[in-house]
């Protein structure tokens, strides 16, 4: 049985002052010990997050697939560790569409996360035009065949989200979302084979709310769910670790 995990990406939004939105996710994440919390807060506030909230996984949203060097404005993975964090995401459709990030590094990057002792979620998703054009599945599955690490451990989430369902307020119908994450789990087991594709986690993200978590995380092979914007506040994110156990 996978745990479920409910993983916050706050984007580039939030300040010192935001923290204290931590104390109660904290709060929330130790009635629950069943699932896995974890807030993706901007770069800067990690190692604070860490410090109030030791309990609470803390996580990056993007990774450098080299080590060190000459990548200006970049983090590596070994620099998130040495803030606290125990997981990056990588490979956002934002970063894919604004720093048009390739399915190969999102997989080096990945790759040097999972190295760097990180468990890595790598998302995947089509657009609106693709899903529009019948081409959702195709799209997905040669992300993921394109983007997941084969090798080097198995510390890897896969966040499956719809663009066209991020911060819309849009979601796909139930019946999609089974069918894509029934996709994606199948594609896994070509990858990785039963045994370690059986433990990997797939989120489902894009406008999760406390109104529609419920509906969603019944879904077969829903393990959890990515969460943007319901993820600021938390009014808006206990009660989504709330029903997710
Ligand atoms: P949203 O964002 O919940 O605001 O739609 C999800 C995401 O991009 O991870």
């Amino acid at each position: 049985m996978r745990r479920r995990l409910i993983a916050g990406n706050w984007k580039m939004n939030g300040s010192r002052e935001s923290l204290a939105e931590l104390d109660g996710i904290a709060a929330a994440a130790q009635a629950r010990p069943d699932v896995d919390v974890a807030i993706c807060p901007p770069f800067t506030l990690i190692e604070r997050a860490v410090a109030r909230q030791s309990g609470l996984a803390i996580g990056g949203q993007d990774c450098h697939s080299a080590a060190r060097g000459a990548h200006t404005g970049c983090i590596s993975a070994a620099m998130l560790v040495e803030a606290g964090a125990t997981l990056t995401i990588v490979g956002h459709s934002e970063r894919r569409s604004a720093q048009h990030e390739t399915d190969a590094e999102v997989k080096g990057k990945a790759e040097a996360a999972i190295a760097a002792g990180l468990t890595a979620i790598v998302c995947v998703g089509e657009t609106e035009t693709q899903r529009d054009a019948g081409e959702a599945a195709r799209v997905v599955e040669a992300q993921l065949r394109g983007s997941l690490p084969v090798a080097g451990g198995d510390a890897l989430v896969v966040g499956y989200e719809p663009v066209w369902a991020i911060g819309t307020g849009r979601t796909p119908t139930v019946e999609d979302v089974g069918n894509m994450h029934g996709l994606i789990r199948t594609t896994l087991r070509d990858l990785l084979g039963a045994e370690r594709s059986g433990a990997i986690r797939i989120l489902y993200g894009g406008s999760v709310t406390a109104a529609n978590a419920a509906e969603l995380l019944a879904i077969a092979d829903v393990d959890g769910a990515l969460v943007g914007g319901a993820s600021l506040t938390a009014a808006a994110f206990v009660p989504i670790i709330g029903v997710a156990g």
